[in-house]
């Protein structure tokens, strides 16, 4: 295969005597072939142009995640990604994963992303809600989500943990996930409970970014759907974004559009809407003030008619959630 050269633009790292973080921007020319990982040219850098290079790897298969850091702008695991499938123009840039504390280089200190993990138990637990046979289509459920590696690229390109460092992130909750469906585990309720607080399922803004960069099909975000799903199923709606979710689901049935003007409400409340005064003010003064007038859409007799079938027909993932979580 034909070899040309790349450029690899490097964000180096390092911390000051003051604790601050230095960053500069460092340039090296690599000949690979376009089949050539990044892992491999970042070794081929660190041994024949400059040692210093901080950056983790371990199994070099995908298996281990302690590759992952942003690659041209997204975060993908150096070892599985082509030089040739990210270049543009021929340059790659390398940056540590975001939204976790750098180290060094691209090294980041992963400490806080277990952190999260391990706030949800990630483990079986005794409890009455165990079941005592396990089938294999139970398994199939989880099957997906038991992939993940914990490379941390999800948690690194969320859009949410940007915005929101409390939010616990996807990888912590395709695991929850994987945890709530499993027949043995004895505290689902409970665990859907806890879910169902600040800072959990209802706080993913549902972009898809997770689902996107996830380098072994875990697709975290489906996870935290059918988790808000099955949290609504056993009576846990008092957060303001089930409330959001029902009232939705309210309004579409009804009329095929939605009442913005009332939805905050029905969504947080009085007092909630209160606090959002000023952001109310501000888009009436732009002119988008929803009309209070409930709009009934074109053809919303069809939408009835989908309603009620898929009342008839469950979707997939109720009708798993019916058979996995007890009654
Ligand atoms: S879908 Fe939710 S969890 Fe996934 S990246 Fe977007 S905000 Fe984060
Ligand atoms: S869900 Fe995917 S991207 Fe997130 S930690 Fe697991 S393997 Fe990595
Ligand atoms: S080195 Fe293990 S996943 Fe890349």
């Amino acid at each position: 295969m034909a070899v040309q050269e790349y450029t690899f633009r490097i964000q180096r790292n390092r911390r000051t005597k003051q604790g601050e973080i230095e960053t500069r921007w460092q340039e090296f020319r690599v000949e690979a072939e376009a089949t050539t990982t990044v892992l491999q040219a970042l070794d081929e850098i660190r041994g024949h142009q400059d040692g210093t290079i901080v950056f983790r790897q371990s199994c070099r298969s995908a298996i281990c995640g302690s590759c992952a850091m942003r690659i041209n702008g997204r975060t993908r695991l150096a070892c599985k990604t082509h030089v040739g499938s990210v270049a543009k123009d021929g340059v790659v840039e390398l940056a540590p994963q975001a939204n976790q504390p750098v180290l060094k280089d691209l090294a980041i200190d992963i400490g806080e992303f277990f952190k999260r993990v391990r706030h949800i138990n990630p483990y079986i637990q005794e409890g009455n809600e165990a079941a005592t046979s396990v089938t294999s289509g139970s398994y199939d459920q989880v099957n997906h989500v038991t992939q993940c590696i914990m490379c941390g690229c999800c948690y690194s390109d969320c859009t949410m943990a940007e915005v929101s460092p409390e939010f616990i992130g996807p990888a912590a909750l395709a695991k929850a996930f994987r945890f709530v469906s499993d027949p043995r585990e004895g505290k689902k309720t409970e665990r859907l409970q806890q879910l169902s607080e600040e800072h959990m399922v209802w706080s993913c803004s549902r972009c898809a970014m997770c689902v996107q960069v996830c380098p072994k099909d875990v697709a975290p975000m489906e996870a935290i759907v059918k988790l808000r799903t099955r949290a609504m199923a056993k009576g846990y709606t008092h957060t303001a974004g089930a409330k959001h979710a029902l009232a939705f689901h309210e309004d579409i049935q009804k009329s095929g559009d939605l009442n913005e003007f009332t939805l905050m409400m029905r969504t947080v409340g009085l007092f909630g809407t209160l606090k959002e005064t000023l952001t109310a003010l501000h888009l009436m003064k732009k002119g988008k003030i929803p009309s209070p007038f409930p709009h009934q859409a074109e053809g919303v007799g069809e939408l009835g008619k989908i309603y009620q079938i898929l009342e008839q027909n469950p979707l997939d993932v109720e009708t798993k959630a019916k058979e996995v979580v007890p009654e």
